[in-house]
């Protein structure tokens, strides 16, 4: 019989884990997400367009958010939303909405202590969204 501490040993974070599960999966995730979104929401440049955001809708985006970081970080998530030029179209999101996003999510991940790898991949795999959320 084997025991259940044999099969249920903590396994230690490794490089060669998904960068979800560095991360500290779901709800390290979910708590990144919404304090990206608070320094977003305070901050004078892009809460200008969150603030559009009616209170009913809130909660999606959120969620929304949330397994769309989930599934591109290598996370079991699916997301179900509309893709991202379709979502951020005539937003009218500039270079400098881009920079102090990314400076803003910088910030959270610091405060969480995420690594400067973690840092540096999570960066990585939301560059190449730039094209579809900025308005050229
Ligand atoms: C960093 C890369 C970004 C990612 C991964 C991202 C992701 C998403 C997702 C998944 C949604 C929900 C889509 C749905 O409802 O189906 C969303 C909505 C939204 N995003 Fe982004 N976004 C990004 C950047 C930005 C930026 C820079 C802004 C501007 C400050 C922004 C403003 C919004 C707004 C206002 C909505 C709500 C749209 C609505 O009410 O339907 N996003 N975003």
């Amino acid at each position: 019989m084997i025991a259940f501490s044999t099969v249920f040993t903590y396994q230690p974070v490794n490089a060669e884990q998904a960068l979800y599960n560095r991360l500290g999966g779901y709800d390290a995730l979910a708590a990144v997400v919404d304090d990206l979104m608070g320094r977003l929401a305070a901050d004078q440049q892009v809460g200008r367009v969150l603030e559009h955001i009616p209170d009913s809708r809130f909660h999606h985006v959120r969620q929304m958010m949330v397994d769309f970081l989930c599934a591109a970080t290598g996370g079991p998530c699916k997301y179900v939303g509309k893709p991202m030029v379709e979502t951020h179209k005539g937003m009218g999101l500039t270079e400098n909405d881009w920079k102090l996003t990314v400076s803003h999510l910088k910030a959270t991940l610091n405060k969480f202590s995420v690594p400067n790898n973690e840092q540096q991949e999570v960066i990585n795999t939301i560059a190449g969204l730039k094209g579809s959320i900025v308005d050229s």
